[in-house]
C-alpha cells in the first residue's frame, strides 16, 4: 500500500489527481480503512501489533499526502501568476485624443492676450434681444439687425423678453460691464449663431470678443494691442496690418483690420493683397452709459474676431464645414496632441 500510494502521489500532477489518491488511500472504501475496521475481529493478541502497524502506516501516508498537497498548491499558484502576469516586452499601443483645431486656437488666443493682462469672460449662448442688440446701440428699427440673420426663440413666458441665439460675442461686453468694476481687460471666446449656411458660413461658429475699459485709452492703444496680437498669433514679426475705417453701431470710431497676404498663393505676410480679419473700435459712449459706466471718466475699446477664420488661415484649412464633421482622419491631421 505504501509503495503504491507514494507512486500515485508522485504521478499526481494537479490537485484533482491528488484528491483522487487521497480518497483511494484514506477514504471509507480504501483498503487501509477497511483493514483498520476489521481490527475488531482480530484475536486480541494480534490486534495490538497489527493495529500499531496499520496506524503508523496511516499516519505516514497522511503526512505524505499533505506534503504533496503543499507542493501541488504551490505549482498551481505559480501557473496562475505567470498566466496573469503583464508582459512588459509587448509593444505598447496608446490611443489618445486630439485637441480640435478650434480649441487649440482659443487656447492660443487666450495665452497671447493673457500675457497682456486679459482674463477670460463668458456669457450664455441663449441670450435676450436686449443683450444681443439693444444694449449695444442696435435698437429695434436699426438696419444692422437685418444683417445678423438671427435665430429667434420663443419669448420668456415670465417677463415677455425676446430670446435669441447670440449672433455675436459682443453680448459679453454688456454682461461684463454690468458685473465688474473698471478697469477691465477681458476676452470672451465662444459659440455664436446665424441663420446662414454655405461653404463659408455655418449656422454655428465661434468668435472671440475683446474689451478694455481704462482711463485715458486711445485709438493708439487699440492699434498697438491688435498689431501685437496678430503678429504673435500668426508668428510673423512684420506681418502688414491695415486699419480701415468702418461702421459698427456699438463703436465710434469703428475700424476693420486687414492683414497682408498673397491672394493667389494664400501665403500670409505678403503685401500684395489685404484680407479682413477683425472688427474693432472705441466703444460707443451710449453703450457704456447703458451699462452705468460714465463715458467721460472711462474710455474703452472692443474688438471681435472669427475663430474659424483665424484657424483656417493659420493651418491652411479650406472648407469651413470640415470643422464640424468630426471626421477622425481630419482630426488626426489637423488636431493637436494635448
Ligand atoms: N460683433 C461684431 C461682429 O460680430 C464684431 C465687433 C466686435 C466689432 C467688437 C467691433 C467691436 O461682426
Amino acid at each position: 500500500i505504501k509503495q503504491e500510494t507514494l507512486l500515485a502521489l508522485d504521478k499526481a500532477q494537479d490537485l484533482r489527481a491528488w484528491d483522487a489518491v487521497r480518497v483511494a488511500t484514506l477514504g471509507k472504501s480504501a483498503s487501509l480503512t477497511q483493514k483498520l475496521k476489521e481490527l475488531g475481529k482480530c484475536p486480541p493478541e494480534l490486534r495490538k501489533e497489527r493495529g500499531g502497524i496499520l496506524n503508523k502506516l496511516r499516519d505516514e501516508l497522511t503526512q505524505a499526502i499533505e506534503t504533496r498537497k503543499v507542493v501541488l498548491e504551490e505549482i498551481a499558484l505559480n501557473e496562475k501568476l505567470s498566466a496573469e502576469a503583464v508582459d512588459i516586452t509587448m509593444p505598447v499601443t496608446v490611443t489618445t485624443g486630439f485637441l480640435h483645431p478650434l480649441r487649440r486656437t482659443i487656447e492660443e488666443i487666450t495665452a497671447i492676450f493673457g500675457t497682456m493682462g486679459f482674463k477670460v469672460a463668458e456669457g450664455p449662448n441663449v441670450d435676450t434681444d436686449w443683450f444681443n442688440f439693444s444694449a449695444l446701440n442696435i435698437d429695434e428699427n436699426h438696419p444692422a439687425r437685418a444683417d445678423h440673420d438671427t435665430f429667434y426663440l420663443p419669448s420668456d413666458p415670465l417677463n415677455g423678453q425676446q430670446k435669441v441665439l447670440r449672433t455675436h460675442t459682443s453680448t459679453v461686453q454688456i454682461r461684463t460691464l454690468l458685473d465688474q468694476e473698471p478697469p477691465i481687460r477681458i476676452i470672451a471666446p465662444g459659440r455664436t449663431y446665424r441663420a446662414d449656411h454655405d461653404a463659408t458660413h455655418s449656422p454655428m461658429f465661434h468668435q472671440c470678443e475683446g474689451m478694455v475699459v481704462e482711463k485715458g485709452l486711445t485709438l493708439g492703444h487699440l492699434k498697438g494691442c491688435l498689431v501685437d496680437f496678430l503678429r504673435a498669433y500668426f508668428g510673423i514679426p512684420h506681418l502688414p496690418v491695415r486699419f480701415r475705417s468702418s461702421y459698427f453701431p456699438f463703436t465710434e470710431p469703428s475700424m476693420e483690420i486687414d492683414i497682408g497676404w498673397n491672394r493667389k498663393t494664400g501665403e500670409l505676410g505678403g503685401s500684395s493683397d489685404w484680407l479682413e480679419i477683425l472688427g474693432s473700435g472705441m466703444m460707443h459712449s451710449r453703450v457704456l452709459a447703458n451699462c452705468g459706466v460714465d463715458p467721460s471718466e472711462w474710455q474703452a475699446f472692443a474688438f471681435g474676431m472669427g475663430i474659424e477664420r483665424l484657424t483656417m488661415l493659420k493651418y491652411g484649412i479650406s472648407d469651413l464645414r470640415s470643422f464640424y464633421e468630426g471626421d477622425v482622419r481630419w482630426l488626426r491631421h489637423y488636431g493637436f496632441s494635448s
